[in-house]
């Protein structure tokens, strides 16, 4: 029988480009998305056979654990869970609203607690272990300019990752995360576009102002970043827990 994935924030970006990968990989995929549109085209991209949508914000506790359950109940099993959706609001500090901050810890950190919480109670319901798979960030690694609050989130699902796999080791599950760099996707060109309007400059010197430390001298595609979760979902990685796997060309050495 095939494993089955949960993919937050699949509709779109890094998170569409795992699922794709996951299913290749021979893996049924639950792809989970506060957008309904995007998870159905997403569905319909993957095939109806191979994936299922179910939409959740991943800030909301309940609303979390009942989209798990949906694809359990469709799939039959759970193995992996990727805690990929996420936000990225660019905020010099004299521009954080109190919204800003809780909105983005909500669904930065929140989606990956209740992501992990989800995943803990299917797994040990189901009788067997798991993997929990986080989304951090370069600027969880290092501070980057103007993303207090992202980075701050990133920072923060690191330590989730550290805590949750010494918590849930005797689980039999383990809990790692991936660090992107600048990957080509919506949320990067947005980045891109705000910092290079707050220096009073085009999108392309924000783009560079991020991209002009990669070694690798190029940017990011989603299949990249997609690459190392396939490592982290299958069984080569089972002797990893609690680490955070840098796919960012080189920008970060740790
Ligand atoms: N793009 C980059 O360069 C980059 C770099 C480092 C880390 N990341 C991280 O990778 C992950 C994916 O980023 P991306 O670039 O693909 O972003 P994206 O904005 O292109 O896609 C994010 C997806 O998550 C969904 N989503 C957002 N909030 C949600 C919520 N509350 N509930 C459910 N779904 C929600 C969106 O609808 C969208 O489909 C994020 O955690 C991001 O922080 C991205």
């Amino acid at each position: 029988m095939s494993k089955v994935a949960i993919v937050t924030g699949a509709g779109q970006g890094i998170g569409f480009a795992i699922a794709k990968r996951l299913v290749q990989d021979g893996f049924k995929v639950g792809v989970l998305d506060y957008n309904p549109e995007t998870a159905e085209k997403a569905v319909a991209e993957l095939s109806a056979e191979n994936a299922f949508a179910v939409v959740a914000d991943v800030s909301k506790q309940a609303e979390v654990a009942q989209a798990f359950q949906k694809v359990v109940d469709h799939f039959g099993d759970l193995n992996v869970v990727v805690n990929n959706a996420g936000v990225a609001p660019t905020t010099p500090l004299d521009t954080i609203t109190e919204e800003q901050f809780t909105r983005t810890f909500g669904i930065n950190v929140g989606g990956v607690i209740w992501g992990s919480q989800a995943a803990q109670a299917q797994f040990k319901a189901l009788g067997h272990g798991g993997k929990i798979i986080n989304a951090t960030s370069q600027a969880g690694v290092v501070g980057n300019p103007n993303l207090t609050v992202y980075g701050g989130t990133k920072f923060a699902v690191r330590g989730i990752t550290q805590t949750l796999a010494r918590d849930l080791a005797d689980s039999g599950i383990t809990v790692n995360a991936y660090a992107p760099g600048i990957v080509k996707t919506p949320m990067m060109y947005d980045i891109a576009h705000e910092v290079g309007k707050n220096a009073g400059k085009d999108d392309e010197w924000g783009m560079q102002t991020f991209a002009k430390d990669i070694t690798l001298k190029r940017l990011s595609e989603p299949e990249d970043v997609a690459a190392a979760v396939s490592f982290l979902a299958g069984p080569d990685s089972n002797y990893i827990t609690g680490q955070t796997i840098i796919v960012d060309g080189g920008m970060q050495f740790h």
